[in-house]
């Protein structure tokens, strides 16, 4: 394994900032008064080259007329090609339409930028991002209320987000906003005292299962109204700070907390709780502040920030002079832009939470604490996702019609797995530990890609079948391509440490130079994953890969070949980025099959 880089200087960054730079270099010289000219770079049709720079349209629109010699974007196009400095890492340029400029990337610069990670590792290739601290919000589940579905997604993107972050090197605070405040705490303290009169000998297994004792409290809560006088006061005594309430919400809160805990140890992911009670203190202040500003007016007796454009206000305090959600929210993001000095604050939450987050968002504009815009930091941003549905296109829900219970599809993803691995004669081979491991890396991995390679906003339905299929796109799929290319070396009998510093990686034929350019563009796919927050367009690269690899693969015979060192390199070094694809995406790779 890698440590992680500390120096800035050891990134190289992407191929596409690589040649940004030649390419700024040039417009310097070719239209030296355009100073805020950024070089527009993309990938482009390979028929014509790797890549293209698109600027001398818009600049010929710029400076037509002006005075300036140019005849027309052809000319001005001719012109930044014949002023890029020379490098080793292009080949040749030619010129397209109206002033396209074409690049072909050296192949011998492509061999040697993927050797020289394969030595120095693959975290040179990381990208350069303008954060350096960022708040992710995610997984945020309700306590006393079962994870379902729905926070398996905020859970899996949020992840995903966070990793793809910190690999690029982002300070990156993973935060579990968690529901732990609210009027639902009276009623499930007074049944907790009901049941319990004596609190200290509350035993978790006897409170049992905390939803259907949610379930129960509502609905004493909704059916004896003595009761719900009741459960009131105690909401009043608990925001108080009376101890024996403050004991009872910790009991109930510790209990949920465990069950959460347990899911996200099973998936391999970090949190670190900051629930709504945690902003509760700070909430007077921040709505003073808000006050002071001017933001915020009566309305039918709540205090309300009117939003511009929407038909209901922002509710910050309730009639009954109670705090909410969007209070909790608006302080959240006062304490992580002023405490925490975060530069981005992410929130994965389901679409349905859309409004929320514009109103949140635009009321910390006006207050000044953000920029108008969304172009500029500090910056927020909500990120949603559709629903999950079941095979009869509805939400996703099991026979008995309650949500579906994360545990539950979890086990069975492992289970199927672990019968298709039986299935395939590993019984015999491997020990149990093996199977079990290998089982809950593919079966988890296979739940989480099902998720990421969609793209987050449509609704998908969520298929065992379809999602454990060993063809296709999936995650079974993936992971044995990548042990299938660990076992070519393994089988080789090479050691690829001594081949990295001894062999030369040469990329002669088609399809290893097409696999190798591949290979050099994960910086730039990481760097699109993130600024769009999108880990789809990881998934897409990784599949891509995959196929590429493929190609390669039964054209270019590898083992027993005059170019078996190079070759085995190449495997190497795409063993290297599929693996940094599934740490991104939370999914542990396997090593054989
Ligand atoms: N607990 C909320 C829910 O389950 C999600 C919280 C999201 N984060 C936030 N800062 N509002 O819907």
């Amino acid at each position: 394994t890698v440590s992680t880089m500390a120096a800035d200087e050891e990134v190289v960054g992407s191929v596409k900032d690589q040649l940004a730079q030649l390419f700024e270099a040039s417009l310097r010289i070719t239209v030296p008064d355009q100073t805020d000219t950024e070089p527009l770079i993309a990938a482009c049709n390979p028929r014509f080259g790797d890549y293209q720079c698109n600027n001398a349209m818009s600049l010929w629109t710029k400076i037509k007329g002006k005075g300036s010699t140019f005849k027309g974007p052809q000319p001005v196009g001719q012109a930044i090609m014949t002023n890029l400095p020379s490098s080793e890492m292009i080949d040749s340029c030619s010129i397209a339409g109206p002033g396209f400029v074409n690049v072909v990337l050296s192949t011998e610069w492509i061999a040697k930028s993927i050797q020289k990670m394969l030595i120095k590792g693959i975290e040179t290739w990381s990208p350069k991002l303008r954060v350096k601290r960022a708040v992710v919000d995610f997984s945020s589940p309700n306590i006393a209320k079962e994870m379902h579905v729905g926070h398996l997604r905020s859970t899996i993107i949020g992840d995903t987000l966070a990793r793809m972050l910190e690999f690029s090197n982002v300070e990156v605070l993973r935060r579990n906003h968690v529901g732990d405040w609210g009027t639902q705490f009276g009623m499930l303290i007074e049944c907790l005292f009901e049941k319990f009169p004596n609190m200290e000998v509350v035993s978790d297994q006897a409170i049992g299962d905390l939803e259907a004792f949610y379930k129960a409290s509502k609905q004493r809560f909704d059916s004896d109204p003595v009761f719900k006088e009741r459960a009131q006061h105690a909401v009043v005594s608990l925001q108080g700070g009376e101890e024996r309430y403050r004991k009872a919400w910790s009991k109930i809160c510790e209990i949920s907390r465990q069950g959460y805990e347990r899911v996200y140890e099973r998936l391999g992911i970090r949190l670190e709780e900051k629930g709504e009670s945690f902003y509760n203190p700070y909430i007077p202040g921040v709505l003073e502040e808000l006050n002071q500003k001017g933001l915020i007016e009566e309305s039918e007796g709540a205090r309300v920030i009117k939003i511009e454009g929407k038909s209901y206000p922002f509710i910050v305090v309730k009639s009954d002079g109670g705090f909410n959600y969007a209070s909790t929210d608006l302080t959240a993001l006062w304490y992580r832009l002023n405490e925490e000095k975060a530069e981005w604050m992410i929130y994965v939450t389901d679409v349905g939470q859309r409004e929320h987050f514009e109103m949140l968002f635009t009321a910390a504009k006006r207050a000044g604490w953000l920029p108008p815009g969304d172009n500029s930091y500090p910056k927020a941003s909500h990120v949603g996702f559709g629903l999950v549905l079941g095979e009869d296109g509805k939400r996703f829900r099991t026979r008995s019609t309650e949500v579906v219970r994360l545990v539950d599809l979890l086990d069975e993803a492992k289970s199927r797995c672990k019968a298709a691995l039986v299935e395939r004669g590993k019984g015999d081979e491997w020990t149990e530990e093996e199977l079990e491991q290998t089982a809950e890396a593919v079966g988890y991995g296979a739940v989480k890609y099902a998720d990421l390679k969609n793209n987050r906003l449509t609704n998908y339905t969520f298929n065992f079948d379809q999602m454990l299929n060993d063809k296709g796109n999936t995650a079974v799929y993936l992971l044995y391509a990548h042990a299938r290319i660990c076992s070519i070396i393994r089988k080789s009998g090479k050691d690829t440490e001594e081949l990295k510093k001894t062999g030369t990686l040469v990329l002669a034929h088609s399809d290893e130079r097409a696999l190798g350019l591949h290979l050099l563009q994960f910086a730039e796919i990481v760097e699109e994953a993130c600024t769009n927050l999108l880990p789809n367009v990881l998934c897409e690269y990784l599949y891509n890969l995959s196929e590429d690899f493929t190609r390669f693969y039964s054209n270019c015979q590898v083992v027993g070949s005059a170019e078996e060192t190079s070759r085995l390199l190449l495997c190497e070094a795409t063993a290297v980025v599929m693996r940094k694809c599934f740490h991104l995406l939370g999914i542990r790779p396997v090593y054989k099959i």
